[in-house]
């Protein structure tokens, strides 16, 4: 038997912080594997500390704003998210000791509550019956009236969301594939992800195709992406950059998620699915095309971050 060697080899690291990143690129064995001369690789972003894709821009929005000073001693870190974002806010400012706040509508489940507090992050609730939209404008009021308490990293307009993937998951794929790679496909959340690896592709893999995958419906089931139409853009998301997008149906997202699990061994979230089903129909087109090459998606969280957490509050008697 080889050795497992980890990815970020044998030395002792100083902060679980500097886990994130480096994450492995698989090769999908099944899916696509009809299709000649094409193969389609998932970077697994599930493996970065807290979980998820998140970690990346999360981690690269705290220490930008410690190093020019917009976080430091006296500033707690706030935002408007309930979802993996939260998490690697919560735990990135677990370990690198910053006070952090999230402001979720209360009605969100007892598994993400109970996630961002076993960070010591404070939860800040917002009237459930204005969703997301109540948060994000109870976040605004409370920055805007005492401006010197709050750091707001605001991922949907900070820009260095996407330089976290253009300076990091862009250069692994490109480096781990050694630049050869036909196209490029992932879930537009934030758009972050989508932008920035695509930059940084389209410098180190010349003549990658980048395209965005979209939910087809504006009330979807496909949770971390957003339904352009029916949004409000994000300012860091710029869609005349990328070479198209696809429109994915919840069904089929879930349907790829199942097979992944089943036929991959990878237990992914929705949007993994709806990348993969993305990958597939791009790979199809290729070999429709009579094109051969890589295609490589992002994996952006495991399934059991969906599943109810198992009880673990220390009141509750077994
Ligand atoms: C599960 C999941 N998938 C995909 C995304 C999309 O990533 P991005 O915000 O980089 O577009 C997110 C973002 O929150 C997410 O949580």
């Amino acid at each position: 038997m080889t050795a497992l060697v980890p990815r970020h080899g044998f030395a002792p690291v100083e902060s679980v912080a500097r886990l994130v990143g480096g994450t492995p690129l698989v090769r999908l064995r099944r899916i696509g594997a009809e299709l000649p001369g094409i193969r389609i690789y998932g970077k697994c972003e599930f493996a970065n500390p807290g979980g998820s894709v998140k970690d990346r821009p999360a981690l690269r929005m705290i220490e930008s704003a410690l190093a020019d000073g917009r976080l430091g001693p006296g500033r707690t870190l706030v935002d408007s998210t309930s979802g993996n974002t939260g998490v690697a806010y919560a735990w990135i400012c677990a370990a690198l000791q910053i006070p952090c706040a999230l402001v979720m509508p209360s009605n969100v489940s007892v598994a993400r509550k109970l996630i961002v507090r076993a960070f010591g992050a404070e939860i800040i609730f917002s009237d459930p019956l204005e969703g997301s939209d109540g948060a994000i404008h109870k976040v605004r009021a409370l920055v805007e009236a005492e401006p010197a308490r709050w750091f707001y990293p605001d991922q949907y307009g900070n820009e260095e969301n996407p330089l976290a993937h253009e300076h990091g998951t862009a250069v692994e794929i490109a480096e781990a594939l050694e630049g050869r790679i036909a196209a490029f496909v992932a879930g537009i959340g934030t758009g972050g992800t989508v932008m920035g690896t695509s930059r940084g592709l389209r410098r180190l893999a010349p003549g990658v195709r980048c395209l965005a995958v979209e939910p087809a419906e504006p009330l979807h089931g496909l949770e971390g992406l957003k339904h352009m139409g029916s949004s409000i853009v994000p300012a860091i998301y710029r869609e005349q950059e990328l070479d198209g997008k696809i429109s994915m149906p919840t069904s089929d997202g879930w349907e790829m998620a199942e097979r992944l699990g089943r036929e991959e061994g990878l237990r992914v979230g929705h949007s993994a699915g709806a990348a993969v089903a993305g990958a597939l129909v791009v790979a199809r087109r290729m070999a429709e095309a009579d094109e051969r090459g890589n295609v490589v998606t992002v994996l952006p969280d495991r399934a059991d971050r969906y599943f109810e957490a198992p009880r673990w509050e220390r009141r509750i008697a077994w």
